[in-house]
């Protein structure tokens, strides 16, 4: 009988030591990530700045403020690394017009190491997450719109890209991935203008990768294409028609004048 009147007062005892050490486990536990986390991402920021000392500060300069081979990227943001290390457009290989895709020189965990070294120097447009580039929910006839007013004057209506002026071009867009759309609308390289998303939306950025998603898919849209040889293709286009036209009217001009 004294057992049985003793039984709940023990069991709450063992509940209560129970509770406890549980308790404290957990909080050294949490404790003791904390800081963890933070070391690493202090560690890859460390990384990231060695790696930009070899790799990038002969024109970026040692703090990253910029020098007359390449701008400041004090604030461009880990997107901005991201897109221009990951399309292999950096390390510039010497001073050009403009820095061109190609196979990119650093691993993926070396990108990431660059990019948060260069976003603990200002704040700037973050990689975008997955979530942040899923195009599910999009419109696609509002994506086409988007399009065609704030994109397609420079890479062309059917987003194979375009010539621009003093020799450089909008790239075509038939290959360009959903996260590399979006960090070239929030970083705006070189010439291109910066879709911060005051001036476009997520949900408008979206509908837009979700447009050129669907363009990729069935690559040659209405109108004819002029054989898919590059982005120049249609400039150059022009521009022989145009130069033989003006050659057509000289001659005319020069025969009239006899
Ligand atoms: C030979 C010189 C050179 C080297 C080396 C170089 N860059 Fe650049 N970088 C440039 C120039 C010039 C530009 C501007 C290019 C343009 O606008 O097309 C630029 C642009 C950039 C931008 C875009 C800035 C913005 O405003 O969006 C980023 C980011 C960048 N570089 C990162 C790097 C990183 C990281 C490395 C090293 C892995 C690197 N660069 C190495 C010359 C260089
Ligand atoms: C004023 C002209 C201009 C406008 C407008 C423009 N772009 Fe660009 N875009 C460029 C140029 C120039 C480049 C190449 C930059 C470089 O090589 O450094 C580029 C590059 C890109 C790239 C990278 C492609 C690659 O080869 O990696 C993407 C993606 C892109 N633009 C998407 C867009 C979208 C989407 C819009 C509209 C919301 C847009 N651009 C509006 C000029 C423009």
């Amino acid at each position: 009988m004294a057992l049985s009147r003793r039984h709940p007062a023990a069991l709450f005892a063992v509940l209560a030591v129970a509770l406890g050490t549980t308790g404290a486990a957990y909080a050294a536990i949490s404790t003791g990530t904390a800081p963890k986390t933070g070391a690493a991402s202090q560690t890859q920021v460390e990384e990231g700045k060695s790696l930009f000392l070899e790799g990038c500060s002969s024109c970026h300069g040692l703090a990253a403020q910029g020098s007359s081979d390449g701008p400041s990227l004090i604030g461009v943001g880990a997107a901005a690394v991201d897109f221009q290390v990951g399309t292999g457009r950096m390390p510039l290989a010497a001073p050009a017009i403009q820095a061109m895709p190609k196979t990119p020189v650093y691993n993926e965990e070396q990108i990431a190491a660059l990019a948060s070294y260069v976003a603990s120097l200002g704040p700037g447009p973050a990689i975008p997450t997955s979530e942040m580039v899923d195009t599910s929910g999009a419109d696609l006839a509002l994506g086409g719109e988007l399009f065609r007013t704030n994109c397609a004057q420079c890479h062309s209506v059917s987003a194979k890209g375009g010539a621009l002026s003093q020799g450089r071009a909008a790239p075509s867009l038939m290959n360009a991935q959903g996260k590399e759309i979006y960090e070239a609308m929030v970083t705006g390289p070189q010439s291109m203008p910066i879709f911060s998303d005051k001036i476009m939306t997520l949900q408008n950025k979206k509908d837009i990768i979700r447009y050129l998603q669907e363009l990729q898919k069935n690559q040659s849209p209405g109108g004819f294409s002029l054989g898919r040889l590059g982005p120049v293709t249609e400039g150059l286009f022009l521009f022989i028609a145009g130069l033989g036209a003006l050659i057509v009217a000289a001659i005319w001009i020069g025969a009239k004048a006899k």
